[in-house]
Order: structure tokens, then sequence, then C-alpha cells
């Protein structure tokens, strides 16, 4: 397998921890949506690694991952054109998981920056777990089974993604062939979604806007989003880069818009009414496509269940010859 096929495949995941945002929008999905119809992709719902840190509260883990698909299609992710599955659904990715853990060091895993941020933040969960260690093992199973050289995430991503680099290149050493091509990560423009607040868009914050969230629900957020704490009446002059709405309009709006926002701000021409006013229908505008998008999947679950079901025995074939390489460089085939 040659570099040159590795840059051609695209594969990432994402936990399915309830309704997506727009900071997975903006900060991922958009990018899968690009990759699509010119790279060989694979999106998965990484149920295995919602387990990790959820493994004592799993009622939510099937409904989660069913809005979360419908998300994505509702997001323009087309199973005509990228293999959409569930982890689970494609257990080979367990024995890949088992085959790197036997050369991935214990200390480049505690070393992970997520390792010890998640269980001082998660403090009221027992993550002093192997499998909880072993979540960048299991990621890098996901990504090298299918040789993708590339693999869309947001921000917090990569410091797991260069793990999975070092895995892969351990794993070539060790084995002495390149078996498994080293993965890149790929960042949107907007890898740090601005929320509500002028924090990252993260559910954790209560700053987000949801997908397919209802145009009046919309309305209101932004309506009720502080601004400039300088503009405190309107003849107040404010100024942009103290403005969460501003950080969204440079999401959302075209340069003249923001020139627009900019000088009025500055100026006191406009009003902060005013200037959400372009940033509300922009963001119902995108939305709007996807509430219509959605609502054959949501009226039909069976459709949805059949696209993953296609797409995990697709897979499959793909995991099944990567795991037949891996199983002979590793010298366990038993004839
Ligand atoms: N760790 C990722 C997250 O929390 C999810 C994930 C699992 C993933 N496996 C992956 C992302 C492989 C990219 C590639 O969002
Ligand atoms: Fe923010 Fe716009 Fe108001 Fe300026 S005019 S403070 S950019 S909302």
């Amino acid at each position: 397998m040659s570099a040159g096929d590795s840059s051609r495949k695209v594969a990432s995941g994402m936990r399915p921890t309830g309704r997506l945002h727009l900071g997975h929008y903006h900060g991922v999905i958009k990018n899968w949506v690009r990759l699509q119809h010119t790279y060989e992709c694979y999106f998965f719902a990484a149920d295995w690694h919602a387990l990790t840190t959820g493994y004592q509260d799993t009622e939510e883990i099937e409904r989660n991952t069913f809005d979360m698909v419908v998300d994505w299609l509702a997001a323009g992710v087309d199973p005509g054109a990228a293999t959409i599955f569930i982890q689970s659904k494609v257990p080979e990715h367990a024995e890949l998981h088992l085959l790197l853990s036997m050369i991935s060091p214990v200390s480049w895993l505690e070393r992970a920056p997520t390792y010890k941020d998640m269980q001082a933040k998660l403090s009221d969960r027992d993550l002093a777990t192997y499998g909880f260690l072993g979540y960048p093992v299991l990621q890098a199973a996901d990504i090298l089974m299918y040789r993708a050289g590339n693999v869309p995430v947001g921000a917090d991503q990569v410091a797991h993604l260069e793990l999975v680099r070092e895995i892969a290149r351990r794993f070539n050493h060790v084995f002495g062939r390149i078996v498994l091509p080293e993965p890149q990560a790929l960042l949107t423009e907007h890898a740090r979604m601005p929320g509500l607040d002028g924090q990252k868009m993260s559910k954790s914050y209560n700053n987000t806007i949801r997908l397919r969230e209802p145009a009046e629900d919309i309305e209101r957020k932004v309506r009720t989003m502080k601004t400039d704490p300088a503009r405190v009446r309107r003849k107040d002059p404010g100024d942009p880069a103290n403005c969460p709405v501003f950080d969204l309009h440079q999401v959302y709006s075209e340069p003249e818009t923001l020139d627009w926002a900019a000088r009025g701000c500055r100026s006191a021409g406009i009003g902060c009414l005013d200037c959400k006013r372009p940033l509300i229908e922009a963001i119902n505008a995108e939305q709007n496509v996807m509430i219509d998008r959605a609502e054959r999947f949501r009226d039909q679950p069976d459709l949805v269940h059949a696209i993953l079901q296609e797409g995990a025995e697709k897979a499959r074939g793909v995991a099944r010859d990567t795991l037949e390489d891996v199983r002979a460089s590793v010298g366990i085939v038993h004839g």
C-alpha cells in the first residue's frame, strides 16, 4: 500500500454524545461534506469511545447515535458518496485495537493531555480504567484500519492525532515494514467555533445553537446575546473585537456585511439589534436546509438503519483486508 493511496482516503469519527450543534458543523462536519465527493471517506459513530467515559450510564448511547447520524445526514453527509457506519458494527476495530495495544507504550497514553484533563473534569466518574487509558489506541485502530491519510477533526483532537501517528510509526518500525500509513489532521477555518458567549461553543458551557434548532429559538438566542459591554446605550460606540456577536458574524457573513457591522459598531451608526439581524437570517437560512433534509430520515428510521447497515458491510470489507496484512506483519496467521 503506497502513501499515494492513503492520501486519497479520509476517516473520521464522533462520539455519540447527543444532538450536534453549530460547533460540530463548522468545526468538523463541513469538512466531511467538502471532502466526501473527492476522497474515499469513512465516517463513523464512535459508540465504544462513548463507553470509555460513560460505561456506567449506557441507556442513551443508541438514541444519541441515531440522533447524531440524522444530524450528519441533515448537514449534507451523503451516504451515496461516503461510507457511514457505527464503530461497534465493525468489530474488526477491536482486533486492530488489541494488536496495536501490544506496541503502545503506557507512558505515551498517560501523557496524552486529554487523559489527565478528562479525569479531572469528570471527577464524579471512575476513569482509572484500562479502556479509558486506551482511548487513543482505539482511535488509532479506527483510522489506521482504513489506511486513511487524512482525518478531519476539531482542534481538540489534534493531540490524539499526533499519538495515532506515533503508534503507526512504532507499529511499522517494530514489524519492519510500512503496513499502516501515518495520518494527518485536517482542520476547518473555524476549528474553534465561538459560542453565544464568546467562549468555545460547547454543550458544557450552555452556549450552543443546535443543528436544526427552530427559527424562533435561534432568533431568541441571538437577540439575547451579550454584546460589547462598552455599548451601554445605543449612542455609545463599540468595538467589534470585544463582541461575541461579531465573532459569529465572522463565521456567517460576507465581507460587505462584516464591514457594515464593524463600521456601524464603531460609529454607533447601527444598534446591536440591527447588527444581529443579518446574523439571525444567515443562521436560519443554513438551518432551514438541514431541517428539510432531515425530515425524511426522522420519519423513516429504517432508512437510517439501512444506510448504517450498508456502511458497516462496506467498511468490514476494507477492514478484513487491512487485518490480513496486519496479522501477516505481526506473524500470527496460522495458515
Ligand atoms: N475522539 C473523537 C472525539 O472525541 C472521536 C473519534 C473516535 C475519532 N475515533 C476517531 C475522531 C477516529 C477521528 C478519527 O470526537
Ligand atoms: Fe456587537 Fe454588533 Fe453591537 Fe457592535 S454593533 S457591540 S459588533 S452586536
